[in-house]
């Protein structure tokens, strides 16, 4: 029987305005519509995970306020693990985001009830769960950095694999490149964290970071990733899809990633998981809407079957 699959990160209500084109500052643009949905990197991992197939669980926390409510029916919906969410005074996290014609996205998030999550909590969560070293633990950087540091070095402890989604990017994820096993992180910020330029092929920054933590995946938008280790350097392009709306197609890669891990999958099958995983994920608008069932996942592979390359 595969491991489980322990999600520490946040969760919001994402406000989303559909726009034009972005607004200029000072200036006052009609939105196109308008929707309110559940969001946040750490539920949109978790409930990723759990429509691919996992056994999730979730550590976070939510405020008391009707919008968490709504989070915590949906999650308990997609039949995740809620018994280490808090629920605290106030309002839960908030995302107000902007989604323009292209399907880019402005995201500003508020952390409310996510500020809240501390490192005890986590602690003591996560020794309840007796984790082993079959289970996977995935974490992003949307809660307070003691939870983060928490998760991680628990983690450790069990001998569960680590996870870290390095989003929204801040330079305290240099200091955690030693306490994870699989780093997730976009070009731009795989670039800042090897400490170099824009010029700086992305393949020779993936090896510079696999000196720091021994599995690198560099996630490339509409490019697809590459996923580097010591011995095995992958790349695969992400096939040609309409792109509606990109948001948490990183949360839907990282989370098929997490669940490849969980089932013993070749580095090749997990990169082609993950990149088809976000190009679904960009069909559709919303966060959590847009997440895909591994049945879709299963066909879209089947229909569309995708080349992975060493170099
Ligand atoms: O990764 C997408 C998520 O980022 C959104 O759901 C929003 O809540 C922000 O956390």
């Amino acid at each position: 029987m595969p491991g489980r699959c322990l999600v520490v990160g946040s969760v919001n209500t994402d406000i989303v305005l559909v726009v034009p084109r972005f607004a200029a500052p000072g200036e006052t643009l009609l939105a196109t519509g308008m929707s309110v949905i559940g969001g946040g990197k750490g539920a949109n991992q978790a409930v990723a995970a759990a429509r691919l197939g996992a056994h999730v669980a979730l550590i976070a926390a939510i405020g008391n306020d009707l919008f968490s409510e709504h989070r915590y029916n949906e999650l308990e919906r997609e039949g995740i693990n809620l018994r280490f969410l808090a629920r605290v005074t106030g309002l839960g996290g908030l995302a107000l985001i902007e989604r323009n014609a292209e399907g880019e996205n402005r995201i500003v998030v508020a952390a409310g009830a996510n500020a809240a999550l501390d490192g005890e909590s986590v602690r003591r969560a996560m020794r309840e769960l007796e984790l082993c070293s079959q289970d996977v633990v995935v974490t992003q950087l949307e809660i307070p950095l003691p939870a983060v540091e928490a998760a991680l070095s628990m983690a450790r402890e069990t001998g569960a694999r680590r996870v870290l989604n390095a989003t929204p990017w801040s330079d305290v994820a240099l200091e955690l490149l030693h306490s994870c096993d699989v780093l997730v992180v976009n070009a731009l910020k795989a670039r800042q964290a090897a400490g170099v330029g824009s010029e700086e092929p992305i393949e020779l920054v993936a090896t510079r970071l696999v000196e720091h933590v021994p599995i690198v995946v560099v996630t490339l938008g509409g490019e697809g990733a590459v996923l580097v280790t010591k011995h095995e350097r992958l790349q695969c392009r992400a096939p040609h899809v309409p792109v509606v709306d990109t948001t948490a197609a990183g949360d839907a890669f990282t989370a098929a990633l997490a669940v490849s891990l969980l089932e013993g999958e070749s580095w090749e099958g997990t990169l082609v998981r993950a990149v088809w995983a976000g190009a679904l994920t960009v069909q559709r608008p919303g966060a959590q809407p847009s997440l895909p069932f591994r049945s879709e996942l299963e066909q879209a592979i089947a229909a569309h079957p995708l080349v992975t390359e060493r170099w």
